[in-house]
């Protein structure tokens, strides 16, 4: 693709990112191509053009949200803060997205105005996160000991966690349905799964009084799971299944896919998670410094050692769903994002306490621990899939990291990978273009 052309498209799909869903057609092209800040991204149905009329895109609570207030299929199926500010500018702060009862700091804020409710939706304006209120199981491990809730409204009973929606698109990589997983049953398919997470959601975030019937859930969770995203072409590198690349979301579709199908703890485990631009290693031509880029952070995303604790690991360690970048292992995992030197002034902060041994530790938000009640789970998360970041910017549960380079910086930082300003631009230019 001509650099004109890459323009060119980019400019119709950011118009078709910006009206969307607003034009009511009965239904969107298969494949319809979204802006974003690094390129294009498209997604794949299994079931051909989206019918826009299903229960995915419909009002089905009392709040006026749909799954798609969200999970906004301009945005790869999450929800970019960016998408939420201009949401909030267009309307003054009334549009679905806008709801007290998650949508606010504390649920209990003004917003009267548009001014209180730019204050009461900072979060989300700031971060995309919404607050998910969950309380200390009583079988817990530890107590709450202290609250530091700069929005006073946070207790035991319901701690207030912030949390960026996960993508509703390319499930079939999932070994755990939430953050913190609270939405996986055990024994149960991930179909049940997800026609629980589904219903939960009409319930809460969409306040309906009625659940969902069971053809309800059938028709989002078939929906749902016929969903490929990914980043299919990018400004640097051009169109990533050019070249001999199998980027883009039709690889995806039969990528494999099965539980523990890379897992680290078996002797079969290989690092080399991600292949999809193996060709781009000697890349020539108009984007081929861009593609060596790309080439080298899928490289050293796959081999790049550093220490996990008392582990040598690698980002695909971890992340060791074939070319997704989930984990097929169903593991949750402290990285520190929820650790309170990392905390914000906006953030709660919880001291809790083992009742057993009386030790403290402090965290923005507990994570899988209060579904678990235990204390080794304080702060760990799932492994979110790693395909179509780019259109749903900042990451991490918080949103603590703005931009995929922040991302790097993090793991840089936090665990002393010691990467160059290179490797730093090489990983970044590899996650642009998943
Ligand atoms: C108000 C915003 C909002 C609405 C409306 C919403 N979601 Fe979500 N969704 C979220 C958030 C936030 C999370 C992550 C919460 C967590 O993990 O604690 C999430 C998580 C999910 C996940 C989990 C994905 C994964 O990787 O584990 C799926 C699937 C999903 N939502 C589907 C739906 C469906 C289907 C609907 C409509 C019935 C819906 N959502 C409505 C915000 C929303
Ligand atoms: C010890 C396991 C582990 C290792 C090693 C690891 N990750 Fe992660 N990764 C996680 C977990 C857990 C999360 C979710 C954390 C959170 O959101 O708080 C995550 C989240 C991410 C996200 C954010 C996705 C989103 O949707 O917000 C990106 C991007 C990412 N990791 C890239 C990397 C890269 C690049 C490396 C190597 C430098 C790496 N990871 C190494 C466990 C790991």
């Amino acid at each position: 693709m001509t650099q004109r052309r890459a323009r060119l498209s980019i400019v119709i799909g950011l118009t078709l990112a910006l009206t969307g869903v607003a034009l009511a057609a009965p239904f969107a092209p298969n494949m319809q191509p979204f802006g974003n800040p690094s390129g294009v991204h498209r997604t794949y149905s299994t079931l051909g053009d989206v019918d826009l009329g299903g229960d995915f895109f419909l009002s089905l609570g009392t709040n006026g949200r749909r799954c798609s207030t969200c999970h906004v299929p301009g945005h790869g199926y999450g929800l970019g803060a960016a998408q939420a500010r201009v949401l909030f500018d267009n309307t003054d702060g009334t549009h679905p997205l806008f709801r007290p009862h998650d949508g606010a700091n504390s649920p209990l804020m003004d917003v009267s105005t548009v001014f209180a409710r730019r204050q009461a939706y900072s979060m989300l304006l700031a971060k995309g996160v919404f607050r998910v209120g969950i309380g200390i199981p009583a079988s817990a491990e530890f107590s709450l000991d202290a609250v530091d809730d700069p929005y006073g409204f946070a207790s035991a009973q319901e701690l207030s966690l912030f949390r960026r929606s996960l993508p509703a698109t390319n499930l079939k990589f999932l070994t755990h349905v939430m953050w913190d997983g609270r939405q996986t049953f055990p024994g149960q398919t991930m179909t049940f799964n997800l026609g629980s997470q589904a219903n939960g959601a009409h319930l809460g975030h969409a306040q309906a009084r009625q659940p969902l019937t069971d053809e309800q859930r059938n028709e989002i969770v078939t929906f749902e799971t016929s969903l490929f995203t990914a980043q299919a072409s990018d400004r640097a590198a051009g169109n990533l299944t050019d070249g001999g690349a199998n980027g883009g979301p039709m690889f995806l579709v039969d990528q494999p896919f099965r539980f523990r199908i890379n897992s680290p703890l078996s002797s079969t485990f290989t690092p080399r998670v991600f292949t999809i631009f193996d060709a781009w290693q000697n890349a020539t031509g108009t984007f081929g410094a861009a593609r060596q880029s790309v080439w080298r952070g899928q490289e050293l995303f796959n081999f790049r050692q550093f220490a996990f604790g008392t582990q040598q690991v690698t980002c695909s360690r971890c992340h060791n769903a074939f070319n997704a970048g989930s984990d097929s292992n169903a593991q949750f995992f402290n990285t520190g994002t929820a650790a309170a030197n990392r905390r914000t002034p906006d953030m709660p902060l919880y001291t809790l306490r083992n009742t057993a041994t009386g030790a403290r530790q402090q965290t923005t938000d507990p994570g899988r621990a209060l579904i678990t009640g235990r204390w080794i789970d304080v702060g760990r998360f799932k492994i979110p899939t790693l395909r179509g970041l780019a259109p749903r910017a900042p990451y991490f549960h918080n949103g603590m990291a703005a931009t995929l380079e922040d991302v790097v910086s993090f793991y840089d930082v936090r665990f002393n990978m010691g990467l160059t300003a290179q490797d730093r631009a090489d990983l970044a230019a590899f996650l642009r273009a998943l």
